[in-house]
């Protein structure tokens, strides 16, 4: 089966597609280049043994959506992860988020209803559920008012999908709300490659240790938590590939109980920002230069999945630990360098 992947050169993207073709899926990839490199391309080859089809799409281009979906018509499957993702970024261009984000999921939704049964996955994320009220944090924690442009298209982009999959009979989606993302595949051939200043903890912690960052500032000490610093669930990015190939299969098989359904992606476990800093000591056998300074603007206290539901009903539980990921990070770093 045929499936389209939207920024499957990207961090996430592009481990989605080595899990999907090494399940036997064909895949054809669109990514515009903005934030990947088409070297990623041969990494996923590489570690497959098979080279996706790839377009260079801009997805906010109406026709050339359409013209995709006319030249490829065998394709009723998408993994939809083409976006902006930089939280700061979207404060201070919004329209540029709101037009990237929601557009492109738009014009790629209006070319879904068209078939008689089509399945999409979208990428979601922990951030719809603010600052919960509950840890750890379930389906059914409320979704907050976001804190962030970036945080609202992924608020907005779930409501659009749960409005289209209500009165397009044959369309079935499923969002997965991803915790903190971390790490590489192990055969270090893809990861994560930000472009310009790491925003995000473990890109800036391997940076720092390489050199090529001089040090790491931690974001405040002064939080209601065990040492004071903020906590997340940080989740290997191949264990969070793998829940998209059974989302997929899940409502391939009709399996799904809704035609709109959300999990949590994580690995329930929450580890503090100093946490994270010792066991990256640990595995790296390098001492980290980190100094505390004020809170982030923005910054939920602690955020860390209930899994209950992707373990029974998904089928899909992380296997490999923080110090798995941390360590597939590091080695991608010195690769990389
Ligand atoms: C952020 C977004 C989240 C988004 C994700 C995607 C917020 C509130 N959340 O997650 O919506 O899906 O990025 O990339 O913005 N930290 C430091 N020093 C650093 C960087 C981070 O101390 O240089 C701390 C942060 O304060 C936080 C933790 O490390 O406590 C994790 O930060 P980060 O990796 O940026 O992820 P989130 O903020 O959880």
């Amino acid at each position: 089966m045929k499936i389209l992947v939207t920024g499957g050169l990207g961090f996430i993207g592009s481990h989605v597609v080595v899990e999907l073709q090494n399940e036997g899926f064909e895949v054809v990839i669109i990514d515009n280049l903005s934030n990947s490199t088409i070297d990623v391309l041969k990494g996923i080859t590489d570690i497959t043994n098979m080279e996706p089809i790839f377009e260079k799409i801009d997805l906010r281009e109406k026709g050339s959506v359409k013209d995709f979906f006319k030249r490829h018509k065998d394709i009723n499957g998408v993994v939809h992860f083409a976006a902006s993702k930089a939280v700061g970024e979207s404060v201070d261009k919004p329209l540029v988020y709101y037009e990237n984000n929601l557009n492109s999921l738009i014009y790629l939704l209006q070319e879904l209803q068209k078939k008689e049964s089509s399945y999409f996955i979208f990428s979601s994320s922990c951030t719809v559920y603010g600052e919960a009220d509950a840890l750890p944090i379930t389906e059914s924690a409320l979704v907050k008012k976001a804190k962030s442009p970036y945080g609202n298209t992924k608020q907005i982009g779930e409501e659009i999908i749960m409005d289209t999959c209500k009165v397009v009979s044959g369309m079935n989606a499923i969002a997965l709300r991803y915790f903190n993302p971390i790490g590489a595949h192990n055969s270090i051939k893809i990861g994560e490659l930000p472009i310009g200043t790491p925003q995000n903890l473990v890109p800036f912690i391997t940076q720092t240790a390489i050199g090529k960052r001089e040090q790491l500032l931690v974001f405040g000490n002064d939080y209601p938590t065990g040492d004071g610093t903020c906590i997340r669930d940080y989740i290997h990015v191949v264990d969070l590939a793998k829940a998209h190939v059974m989302a997929l299969k899940r409502l391939i098989q009709g399996s799904n109980q809704d035609n709109f359904e959300v999990f949590n992606i994580g690995t329930g476990k929450g580890s503090s920002v100093l946490e994270v800093i010792r066991a990256f000591e640990n595995v790296s056998k390098t001492k980290l230069n980190y100094k505390i300074v004020g809170r982030r603007e923005g910054d939920v206290i602690a955020a860390y999945a209930d899994t209950t539901k992707a373990n029974t009903v998904l089928g899909w539980k992380s296997k490999l630990s923080l110090k798995d990921a941390l360590s597939s990070a590091w080695k991608w770093e010195l690769n990389n360098s």
